[in-house]
C-alpha cells in the first residue's frame, strides 16, 4: 500500500467518509507524497501528452491570439505572460517564439518540483511562483492548458428519499465510493432536486469557481485577460471523475499519488461563474474551430514548405489529433475572460459581456 492510501485510510478512519473533492486534494497535492509534488506527470516517460507537446502549432496559435492583443493595446511595454500549470514548458517555449523581442515578462505558477526543473530548461528568461497572490500586480494575460480539471471536485448523486453526496470510505481494507448526506448536498438540495432524476449524478468544482473569481478580480484589478483550454461539456454529463496511469485509465480510487486524477470542466458552470464576477467572457467554442479560426492549417502549409516528408507527416498528424472533432477537435473546448475596455480577443464565435447581466 502506498503511503499517501495509508494517510487517507487514516483520515477516512478519523473523520469518516471524505468527499471526492476532499480525496483528490490529497492525491494530487498533499506537500510529500501528492502526484504533482512528486512524480513526472507528463510525456513519454509520463502518464499522458497534452496538446503543446502533440504539435508546436498549438502554442504558435496561442502566441499570435496574444500578439494580436498586445498590438491592439498599442504594443504595451509593461504586460505579464502568466502560463496556469506550465507543463514540460513547451507551451511557453512556443509562445516566446512569436512574441520575442516584443514582451519581455513570463511567469508560471506551478507546484510540481520536477516539471519546474524542466521549465526552467526548457523557457528563457521566466519566474516561478506557486500561487496567483504571489505574483506582480500588472496588465497581464494568462493561459491555462488542462489547469482546470486538475482542481478537485465534488459529485452528487439523487437517491430515492433525497439528495446525497458521492464520498470515499473504506471497505475490507480497501477504497470504496459511498453516498451520505454532507452539509452541502444539504446546502444545494433544493435548487438541484427538482431538475434531476432519481440516481442522476452531477459534479460542482467549488475551487474553479474560487479560482475564476480570483483571476476576474486580478484583471479587474490590473487589466488583462485570459484563455483557457480543457476537455469538457456544456450540459451535465453526470460522473466524468477519471484517473490515468501511464497513458491507461484506471480506477480513481487505486492509485492515490501516483495517478493523475481529473474531472472534465463544466464549462456552462465556469463562464456563468466568470460572467458574475463582471468581466467579459469569449466563448466557450470548439478547440477545432477556435484553432483553425486562427490559422493553424495556414501554419501547417508554411511549416510543411520548410520540411522533409518525415516532419510533414508528424506535423499533418499532430494538428489532425487537436482538431479532428473525433479526437481533440470537440472534447476539448477554450473560452477566454478579458477586463472592461480590454481589446476584443480573436478566434470566437461569440462574446458575452457581463454589463448585459448588470442591466
Ligand atoms: C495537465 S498538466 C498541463 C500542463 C501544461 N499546461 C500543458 O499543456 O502541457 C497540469 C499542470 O498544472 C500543474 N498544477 C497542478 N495542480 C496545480 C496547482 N494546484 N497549482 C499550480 N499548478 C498546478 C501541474 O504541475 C502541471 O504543470
Amino acid at each position: 500500500m502506498t503511503i499517501l492510501k495509508r494517510k487517507i485510510k487514516n483520515i477516512i478512519l478519523e473523520k469518516g467518509p471524505i468527499s471526492i473533492a476532499d480525496f483528490m486534494k490529497v492525491a494530487l497535492t498533499d506537500q510529500n507524497n501528492g502526484y504533482y509534488r512528486k512524480k513526472m506527470p507528463l510525456g513519454s516517460k509520463g502518464d499522458f501528452v497534452t496538446a503543446p507537446d502533440i504539435s508546436q502549432i498549438f502554442g504558435e496559435i496561442i502566441g499570435i491570439w496574444i500578439l494580436d492583443l498586445w498590438i491592439k493595446l498599442n504594443k504595451p511595454k509593461d504586460i505579464q505572460i502568466v502560463d496556469l500549470g506550465g507543463g514540460r514548458g513547451t507551451l511557453l517555449s512556443d509562445v516566446q517564439r512569436v512574441l520575442k523581442n516584443k514582451i519581455e515578462n513570463y511567469i508560471i505558477i506551478d507546484i510540481s518540483n520536477e516539471l519546474i526543473k524542466l521549465q526552467k530548461k526548457n523557457v528563457e528568461n521566466v519566474l516561478h511562483f506557486e500561487r496567483l497572490n504571489d505574483i506582480p500586480k500588472k496588465p497581464t494575460i494568462f493561459i491555462g492548458n488542462e489547469f482546470l480539471d486538475t482542481f478537485p471536485v465534488n459529485q452528487f448523486i439523487l437517491k430515492e428519499d433525497c439528495l446525497k453526496e458521492i464520498c470515499v470510505n473504506i471497505e475490507n481494507e480497501e477504497l470504496i465510493f459511498c453516498h451520505k448526506i454532507t452539509s452541502l448536498s444539504k446546502l444545494i438540495s433544493s435548487q438541484k432536486s427538482a431538475i434531476l432524476k432519481v440516481n442522476d449524478i452531477f459534479e460542482i468544482n467549488f475551487e474553479s469557481r474560487r479560482f475564476i473569481k480570483k483571476i476576474s478580480n486580478f484583471i479587474k484589478d490590473n487589466s488583462g485577460g485570459a484563455i483557457f483550454f480543457d476537455y469538457g461539456y456544456k450540459i451535465n454529463q453526470g460522473d466524468t471523475l477519471q484517473a490515468i496511469k501511464e497513458n491507461q485509465f484506471v480506477n480513481p480510487l487505486d492509485y492515490p499519488g501516483n495517478a493523475d486524477i481529473t474531472s472534465h470542466v463544466d464549462f456552462t458552470d465556469i463562464t456563468t461563474q466568470a460572467k458574475n464576477n463582471m468581466v467579459n467572457v469569449w466563448g466557450p467554442d470548439k478547440q477545432s474551430s477556435f484553432l483553425k479560426k486562427m490559422g493553424a492549417r495556414e501554419r501547417l502549409k508554411s511549416l510543411e514548405n520548410i520540411s522533409d516528408n518525415k516532419i510533414k507527416e508528424e506535423l499533418r498528424l499532430g494538428l489532425n489529433r487537436l482538431i479532428d472533432l473525433d479526437q481533440m477537435g470537440e472534447l476539448f473546448k477554450v473560452f477566454a475572460i478579458t477586463s472592461n475596455k480590454f481589446p476584443s480577443p480573436e478566434g470566437f464565435t461569440y462574446a458575452t459581456r457581463s454589463s448585459y447581466i448588470v442591466e
